[in-house]
This record gives structure tokens, sequence and C-alpha cells, in this order.
């Protein structure tokens, strides 16, 4: 295990994305979407650096499985609890790999005629997309690495490691 980005550089990059996404946005609540499980640890840390009203939900996906390689599935596992129609939603994620999980959730939100919706992603690894997407918003783009911590998992350990780090397997 070797740390790709510590603690304190992630603390600031979100305090300025916070400010970045703050100054976009109008005076109307932001629906901050969080993708469980993997986005939970940066959403809680985002949603206090946005100076400006927001509200929180969450979605639940199956992507991963126990590897660290993609199954190319994504399944719905938990809805939101309210419809976001006229709403601003920013989609919360941890990490845009592929963006099979991010193209099937924009999809899936878009037809719910939201006003707008953008991505916030705190990592990004462009290398390995396999769809056109990108995130509006992202914390650091990094190297084709499996990285766990700050929420990200190999087979469900590893989220709560402050540092986001890279597991050599
Ligand atoms: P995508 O559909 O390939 O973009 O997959 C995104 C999801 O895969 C993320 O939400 C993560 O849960 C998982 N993922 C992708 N890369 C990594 C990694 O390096 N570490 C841990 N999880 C990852
Ligand atoms: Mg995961």
């Amino acid at each position: 295990m070797r740390v790709l980005i510590p603690h304190e550089k992630i603390q600031a990059r979100i305090a300025e994305m916070g400010n970045e996404i703050a100054a976009d946005y109008g005076d109307a609540p932001i629906y901050l979407v969080g993708i469980l499980k993997g986005a939970c640890i940066f959403l809680s840390d985002l949603a206090r650096a946005i100076p400006k009203p927001v509200r929180i939900d969450f979605m639940g996906i199956s992507s991963y499985g126990k590897g660290t390689t993609s199954s190319g599935e994504v399944r719905l596992t938990k809805d939101l609890d309210v419809s976001l129609e006229g709403m601003d939603i920013l989609l919360v994620e941890d990490i845009v790999d592929t963006g099979v999980t991010l193209t099937y959730l924009t999809h899936v939100l878009d037809q719910r005629k939201p006003r707008s919706i953008q991505i916030a992603s705190l990592l990004d690894k462009p290398s390995r997309r396999l769809r056109p997407i990108e995130a509006r918003y992202v914390g650091f783009t990094i190297p084709d690495e499996f990285v766990v911590g700050f929420g990200l998992d190999y087979a469900e350990d590893y989220r709560n490691l402050k540092d986001i780090c890279v597991l050599e397997t």
C-alpha cells in the first residue's frame, strides 16, 4: 500500500471544489446525489465545503464485484427518496473509471426532467474510459492504478483510510 494523495491535499482540493461549485449555482438548493457506497466520505466533506443551500440524497448501484475489474453490468439497488423534477442535480461519485456507471445514471435521471445534471467526482481515471462522459468537477486525475481509501474499497475494505492509496496487487 502506497499513499498517492495524502489527506491534507484531499481536504484542500475539496475546499476549492466547494467554492467552484457554489460560484456556478444560484440560490436554489443544489441536490447532491451520492452514489453508494464509495462517494459517502467525499460527499460529506464536499457538502460542508459548499457555502450554499444543499440537499442530500443517495442512489445505490452495483458496479464492481469483489475484484478490481468491472463486471460491466450496472443495476440500481437504491433509488432516490423524492422526485427531483425541476431541481439542480449534482451527482457525487468517488471515481470515474470506464464511465459506464455515470452514463447509466445520467440517462436514468435525465428522464425525470431535472433542471440540470452535473457530475462532481473526487477522482478521474481517463485512460480507462469506455463511454464519452466527463465530470464537470474533478478533484484529481490519476493514472491507471487501483486505489483505495477515502470511500474507495477493495472487496469492501479500506474505505475508512484517510489518504488515497494505491493497492499493489
Ligand atoms: P465505472 O462505471 O467503470 O466508471 O466505475 C465506477 C466505479 O467503479 C466507482 O464508483 C468505484 O466504485 C469503482 N472503481 C473504479 N476504479 C476504482 C479504483 O481504482 N478503486 C476502487 N474502486 C474503483
Ligand atoms: Mg466500489
